[in-house]
């Protein structure tokens, strides 16, 4: 088929107002190269139109591998022995914030496992404190399920940002990727979600791609879920498997697993044309699939890259998939690494700019009910 009659059907499908997942599902399988092609000719365009072409880094610091959880899928649950645990001095934390100041980085991620005891929690807020009275850097928190008052407090110490993925927004799929122990609820998170949304975050969510059990009917109704609950940044990465999981060598795959990174690249470009002006992040699972996987996220409509910051000599021990890449080099050398990466793709990188999205700022201001 001709590119502009590509073009016209998949921008037919995605201007309907009564947009369903069986209407997403056929573009999830565009698999031929005028197909992706026109995909990410139409994904660059609704880049450049709404965020334009310009690349945010989000230095992102690990600072803790400890986690109460045991989802099937990540290396560090809780049942993996095999994990050597260690949370950061605050410290080292504070050398990170101060390479992204002199990096000019906008913005740092603060990751870790799920812990809710009040010293994490109390160290959380200082932290975070510490970096906000030293350095004007956006603070984005990545620290799982919490309490409505203590991500009330995270807001007061001075965090703007929450990623909490959905993971799947099907419940019945979150079912068969966690433990059914009381801790692992699909309704927790919707809440937690809620309550992030109440307090004033801006809110990441997103999903995994190609995990045992899951369909293209599964990630079409993620794209629609996130399109419904308006969040404001993105982070979708392929699934990877990790040897500790009890998802290892799984045989029950419906997206072919070579599939895995063009679904999750055909997946950006469908948020991006959709949702127009959200932070969409190339994410490292991407790379751990293909040596340019992130290089085709930003090609494919993503406008993030978080350069990673943890001290190198954690790195192996923060491993949530196995083969993740930078294993070995530390945070000067990605730094350098990906400088020439985005130059390649044409991209130009949002140096000492916090990079929130539009889209946070117009919903902020047409308040609507959501899910
Ligand atoms: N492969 C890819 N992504 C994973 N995550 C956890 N385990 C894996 C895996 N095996 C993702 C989850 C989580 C994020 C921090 O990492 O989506 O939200
Ligand atoms: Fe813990 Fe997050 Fe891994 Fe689940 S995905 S085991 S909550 S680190
Ligand atoms: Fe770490 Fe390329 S981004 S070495």
């Amino acid at each position: 088929m001709e590119k502009e009659s590509i073009r016209h059907d998949i921008m037919n499908i995605l201007s309907s107002p009564s947009l369903k997942k069986e209407d997403i599902v056929p573009i999830l399988k565009m698999d031929s190269k005028e197909e992706m092609d026109t995909l990410q000719s139409l994904a660059m365009e609704a880049k450049r139109e709404n965020v334009g072409r310009v690349v945010y880094f989000r230095g992102l610091v690990e600072f803790s591998n400890v986690c109460r959880k045991n989802c099937f899928y990540c290396g560090l649950r809780k049942g993996n022995k095999a994990v050597n645990r260690f949370r950061l001095h605050e410290e080292e934390i504070l050398s990170a914030a101060a390479f992204a100041h002199e990096n000019r980085y906008g913005s740092l991620v603060l990751q870790s496992g799920e812990n809710q005891s009040e010293e994490y929690i109390d160290f959380v807020c200082k932290v975070v404190r510490r970096i906000k009275s030293r350095y004007d850097l956006g603070i984005t928190l990545s620290c799982g399920e919490q309490s409505e008052d203590t991500y009330r407090r995270f807001f007061e110490s001075g965090a703007h940002r929450y990623l909490l993925r959905v993971e799947t927004s099907s419940p019945e799929l979150y079912g068969k990727w966690h433990p059914s122990d009381g801790k692992h609820r699909f309704e927790t998170r919707l809440d937690c979600l809620r309550s992030l949304k109440d307090i004033g975050f801006q809110i990441g969510s997103g999903s995994m791609v190609g995990v045992p059990y899951q369909t293209y009917g599964d990630i079409a109704g993620d794209i629609l879920f996130l399109r419904n609950m308006e969040a404001d940044m993105m982070g979708i990465g392929p699934f990877i498997e990790h040897s500790g999981t009890p998802f290892y060598r799984s045989e029950a795959y419906s997206i072919p697993q070579e599939e895995r990174l063009n679904v999750t690249l055909r997946t950006i470009a469908l948020l991006r044309i959709l949702l127009k002006d959200v932070n969409i992040a190339a994410t490292t699972a991407m790379q751990a699939l293909d040596k340019f996987g992130r290089e085709k996220g930003l090609m494919f409509g993503a406008n993030v890259i978080m350069p990673n910051l943890t001290p190198a000599i954690r790195r192996k021990d923060y491993l949530l998939y196995e083969n993740k890449p930078c294993l070995d080099e530390d945070a000067s050398q990605c730094n350098n690494c990906l400088e020439a990466r985005i130059a390649c793709v044409g991209d130009a990188i949002g140096y000492g700019k916090w990079g929130d999205p539009p889209h946070f700022f117009r919903r902020v201001n047409s308040p609507s009910f959501w899910l």
